[in-house]
């Protein structure tokens, strides 16, 4: 189902109301987080809907999507850092109930299954909340990647260390890498909501909307799913069908 808006603020609030709304209905919801510039605006408004009550965030579990491998949750691009700073310390959300993948793990392999395992041994996620990147990544699963996959390091893409360089002084700071939530374990999600504001998402958003299922375009997994919500600014649908 698509939802489209005239502008990104219609956007972040519709996308509050629907998060606000899920920890209504279930106040130990399990929700599925994404971090970027996309999100900013959302966590703002989930913020304030918080505030006004009379919904109670206090027992949410969370779990971050992505981190960056090798960055401390304390360095200031950190995606632990980001969701601190936008959502997880003003809404004052326990430290024990939010996750994020360890990108600093010395052994990996066994942080990513023990992170999809975590997950399920919580009875799954009620709402998977995601971005997408200009080419077709959620989360870091990057362009053909299996769609079988579950918690994994991966490199990320060129095009991905590009657009990221904006959160970074220098962009050859980028890292390299990422742990990451694989498709397998989105698809799980009972409930996804994907995200994409601005001009620069237009060109993927079209693609997606007439792709098949390809792992060429990890983004199109969702076509298996069958609860997604895409919710749109205009500019961001500018080039889907009238
Ligand atoms: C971030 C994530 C990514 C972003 C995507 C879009 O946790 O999983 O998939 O959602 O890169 O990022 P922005 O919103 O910065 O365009």
């Amino acid at each position: 189902m698509y939802k489209i808006f005239d502008t990104q603020d219609e956007v972040s609030r519709y996308t509050a109301e629907r998060l606000a709304a899920r920890i209504e209905a279930k106040p130990d919801a399990v929700l599925g987080l994404a971090t970027g510039g996309t999100m900013e605006p959302v966590y703002a408004r989930l913020v304030e809907r918080l505030q006004q009550g009379p919904v109670d965030a206090s027992r949410l579990t969370t779990f971050n999507l992505d981190e960056y491998v090798g960055l401390a949750p304390t360095h200031t691009q950190s995606y632990r850092h980001f969701m601190g700073q936008h959502l997880f310390d003003r809404l004052g959300l326990p430290g024990e109930k939010v996750h994020l993948p360890d990108g600093m793990a010395e052994d990996r392999d066994a942080a990513c299954r023990a992170y999809s395992e975590s997950i399920r041994a919580l009875g799954g996620l009620d709402l998977q909340l995601l971005g997408i990147g200009t080419n077709g990544h959620i989360g870091f699963n990057e362009p053909h990647t299996r769609f079988s996959r579950r918690t994994h390091v991966t490199p990320l893409s060129a095009q991905t260390r590009r657009d990221n360089g904006r959160f970074f002084r220098d962009p050859s700071e980028v890292p390299t890498h990422a742990m990451t939530l694989g498709i397998r374990d989105i698809l799980e999600a009972r409930e996804i909501v994907l995200v994409a504001t601005g001009a620069k998402k237009a060109r993927i958003m079209a693609e997606l909307y007439h792709s098949d299922p390809d792992e060429a375009l990890p983004a199109s997994a969702l076509k298996q799913h069958p609860n997604v919500t895409i919710v749109l600014d205009r500019e961001a649908a500018a080039l889907l069908p009238g």
